[in-house]
């Protein structure tokens, strides 16, 4: 079912700074989640929702972003909007003005990830004929997010405050916002806060304070924000938690639970996988123990290593590893062991890395 009236900005822009040393050669929100890049959860959801034009926010690695995007033969028209400085989500929506036209419209970020997807959430913006609507999660930390505070009734949405320092709940605004073209009016009205942005919550409580019908909906599985690598990692466990057993290739390694091994990937009689887990494409695993909760890449050259409970990205060699957990491993990395005087830890580490031994 195609949603003709409605279209979808996805932002993908942004420099990531605290996914840094990853986002300093990649996009965030190309950072794989179960060996999928984050980006795609959102665009998979819009066009569940039914939505079909989409337009990508571009920022930093705009080529990149284009580049894994097109990918994919993805059943929709998929329009690239380069954002120049990441100023803001508001600012994103403003530079995307010319493309929605008069549509209505659903704000996804494309580090967010909404188990549920946004189909219920859209029928209710639609069948309440809201000027915005929001999606709200209860959260433990607050002072990460955008937060509302409910009239006494809890019926309303009296206020809502970007990182407040002192949150009046916990009551946070995820990443997917439904919007009338009303909203370019309200973020024309905008300057930029203190962290020099121009904030779509403070769009959003323009509308409420000029009486324009702002819903929300809450949501009842898991949301993810994957601002930083911890994030990733949980990411990763609970979109883990959901997959089925598809193993492509022949092997005799041990493997007990759900697991899924891609095409060309070899795997040694030695070896214990404990799902659920992921392996991908053309990858080497010798003599290796892989625990729960582990997605690896493709082509990546595992031996003589126990790893669990975490993300490696594609081509990397870990030989003699030792036990590695709760790690998040970029692209191309090695992680070897010392054969040779002087023996010690021979590290070279990019800015903003961390090890912790
Ligand atoms: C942004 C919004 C914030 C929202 C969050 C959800 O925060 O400004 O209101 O709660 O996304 O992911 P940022 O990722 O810019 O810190």
């Amino acid at each position: 079912m195609w949603c003709s009236n409605m279209k979808a900005l996805i932002l993908s822009g942004g420099y990531g700074t605290r996914l840094r040393p990853l986002t300093y050669s990649q996009q965030k929100q190309l950072i794989p989640v179960a060996n999928k890049p984050v980006l795609f959860y959102a665009i998979e959801d819009v066009i569940e929702a039914g939505i079909h034009d989409i337009g990508i926010i571009l920022g930093p690695n705009k080529d990149q972003v284009i580049e894994t995007v097109k990918s994919v033969d993805w059943d929709a028209n998929i329009e690239f909007i380069y954002q120049g400085e990441p100023l803001g989500i508001a600012h994103a929506i403003k530079v995307a003005q010319y493309w929605i036209g008069s549509s209505d419209f659903v704000v996804y970020l494309g580090d967010n990830i909404l188990r549920e997807g946004i189909v219920n959430h859209l029928k209710y913006f639609k069948k309440e004929n809201f000027d915005a609507s929001i999606l709200l999660c209860e959260v433990k930390n607050p002072q990460r997010f955008g937060i509302v505070q409910l009239s006494e009734d809890g019926k309303t949405i009296k206020r809502l405050i970007e990182k407040p320092k002192v949150p009046p709940s916990n009551l946070a605004l995820v990443g997917i916002y439904f919007f009338k073209p009303i909203v370019f009016e309200a973020i024309s009205h905008l300057k930029p806060s203190w962290r020099g942005e121009l904030e779509i919550t403070e769009a959003i409580q323009w509308l409420i304070d000029h009486d324009y019908k702002v819903g929300w909906t809450k949501v009842t599985g898991w949301w993810k924000d994957t601002g930083k690598p911890e994030d990733i990692l949980e990411a990763n466990r609970l979109i883990l938690d959901d997959i089925k057993t598809s193993i492509k290739v022949e092997t005799n390694a041990r493997i007990h639970g759900r697991v899924i091994i891609e095409e060309g990937t070899q795997i040694d009689e030695n070896t214990v996988i404990k799902g659920p887990a992921i392996i991908g494409k053309n990858c080497i695993i010798k003599n290796v123990y892989i625990g729960p909760y582990t997605s690896i890449g493709n082509n990546c050259v595992i031996e003589n290593t126990e790893i669990e409970d975490s993300v490696v990205l594609e081509d990397s060699k870990i030989k003699c590893g030792g036990r590695i957990v709760e790690s998040l491993i970029g692209r191309n990395v090695k992680i070897l062991r010392q054969h040779n005087h002087p023996f010690g830890k021979r590290l070279i580490i990019g800015d903003n890395s961390q090890v912790v031994l």
